[in-house]
């Protein structure tokens, strides 16, 4: 018994996971006694009743695994399904092949090799329904360990790992390349034309020049912007595990921030009124990052709601009970955002319109930005707009 518990172990696909499992079955092989291959030397009714004592073991043993475990017999037969199998796959079924219940040809064809070679085998299966999901399957033979039990010895354990996170995360991480990439790319292939030209046709054109030159610094300052704020991104990143040390006066910041924004706000025709408490209000955090998202919130309202002529910039108690100490809201009068984009203005490199971003020096990366920094801080950002009437960003903060 200790054996089979301890080839059971080695059959499972390596994960720290297994280290658990591996301890799990280790206990068992001590705590169940009836040593089942034993008996198979003892007549063909001993060797049948070692044969049933055997699955029944087997069947406690996938209770005991913290994975969707299913055993199949050499026609691809469900024989055994643990608990977590049965709830992540609903349509299995005790002695229906695993070809009728979930359908899915590379598990099925990962099971006829399994069954074919003898060798263990690991492939990655979709399930689109309910919703669609990822899972590593590892098709393993019971063969080596029970050479001599009747009915058994064709059977295969089948292990499925959920791996929809990891997969979900890859996508990320290369729609993000592919974005960043298009976004530098960009500008660098019109700074490049102009070379060219200047180079070339517009060499001795002094008019010419004066405004290609502008062209150029103009994307070349797009090219910086961007990369300050992919770097700003992943330092915030790679401290986001990381409690803020700090601590700052927000009532303060929001006045500097407004201050610094003042010409901006001027020359855009829009007044900028802050509605803050009489003193000092401070709470720990970043004083940088914080900054950071205020001018960042304070920067959309102007760019994006100025036609309403007016921002209000307002810091409060948070609503009791809401488990928060303070409510900073920047609400604009503009033309508001469509109801669809809102859940989606946090994603890097999302603009409702990249054409008007980009023209107000946008590059799509403040909100995703804010709300890192935000979460960071163990706060709440909450972004509500109305068409035709304006936005209001909320961020909420601990004490
Ligand atoms: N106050 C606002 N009013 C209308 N649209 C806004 C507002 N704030 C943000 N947006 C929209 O959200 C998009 C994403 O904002 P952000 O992440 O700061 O990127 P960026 O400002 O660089 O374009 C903007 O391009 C704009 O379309
Ligand atoms: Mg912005």
């Amino acid at each position: 018994m200790v054996l089979v518990l301890a080839w059971l172990a080695a059959s499972l696909p390596v994960e720290p996971l297994d280290l658990v499992i591996g301890l799990v079955l280790f206990v068992l092989a001590l705590a169940l006694a009836p040593d089942s291959v034993e008996a198979l030397h003892r007549g063909p009714d001993a060797a049948e009743v070692a044969a049933r004592s055997f699955e029944e073991t087997l069947f406690r043993v996938g209770e005991t695994v913290g994975l969707p475990w299913v055993i199949v017999d050499e026609r691809g037969t469900v024989r055994q399904v643990n608990a977590l199998a049965a709830r992540q796959f609903a349509k299995l079924e005790l002695g229906v092949p695993v070809s009728l219940s979930l359908r899915n040809p590379v598990l099925v064809s990962a099971i006829d090799n399994c069954r074919r070679t003898g060798a263990s085998q690991t492939v990655e299966m979709q399930q689109a329904v309910p919703t669609l999901m990822f899972f590593r399957v590892h098709v393993a033979p019971l063969a080596p360990l029970l050479a001599d039990m009747p009915t058994t010895h064709k059977w295969m354990v089948i292990t499925f790992a959920d791996v929809t996170e990891q997969r979900r995360i890859d996508a990320m991480r290369a729609d993000f390349i592919a974005n960043a990439s298009h976004e530098l790319r960009t500008p660098l292939t019109s700074v490049i034309g102009f070379i060219e030209t200047l180079r070339g046709p517009a060499a001795r054109d002094a008019k010419a020049r004066e405004k290609f030159l502008g062209i150029m610094a103009t994307q070349s300052g797009r090219m910086s912007r961007l990369i300050d704020d992919l770097l700003s991104l992943s330092r915030i990143e790679s401290r986001q595990h990381l409690t803020p040390s700090g601590t700052v006066d927000l009532r303060g910041l929001l006045d500097e921030v407004s201050e610094s924004l003042a010409p901006q706000a001027a020359e855009a025709g829009v007044t900028i009124s802050c509605h803050l408490p009489p003193s000092a209000v401070v709470i720990s955090g970043d004083r940088t990052e914080l900054h950071e998202v205020f001018e960042n919130l304070m920067e959309n309202a102007l760019k994006y709601g100025g036609d309403g002529g007016s921002i209000e910039v307002s810091l409060k108690p948070a609503a009791t009970g809401s488990g928060y100490a303070y409510a900073i809201t920047v609400t604009d009068h503009g033309p508001g955002i469509p109801a669809e984009h809102v859940p989606r203005l946090t994603e890097r490199f999302y603009r409702v319109d990249a054409e008007s971003s980009r023209k107000k020096k946008g590059t799509g990366l403040g909100l995703a930005i804010v709300k890192h920094i935000v979460n960071r801080h163990r706060g709440l950002m909450t972004i509500r707009s109305e068409l035709g009437k304006g936005t209001s960003v909320e961020v909420l903060l601990p004490a």
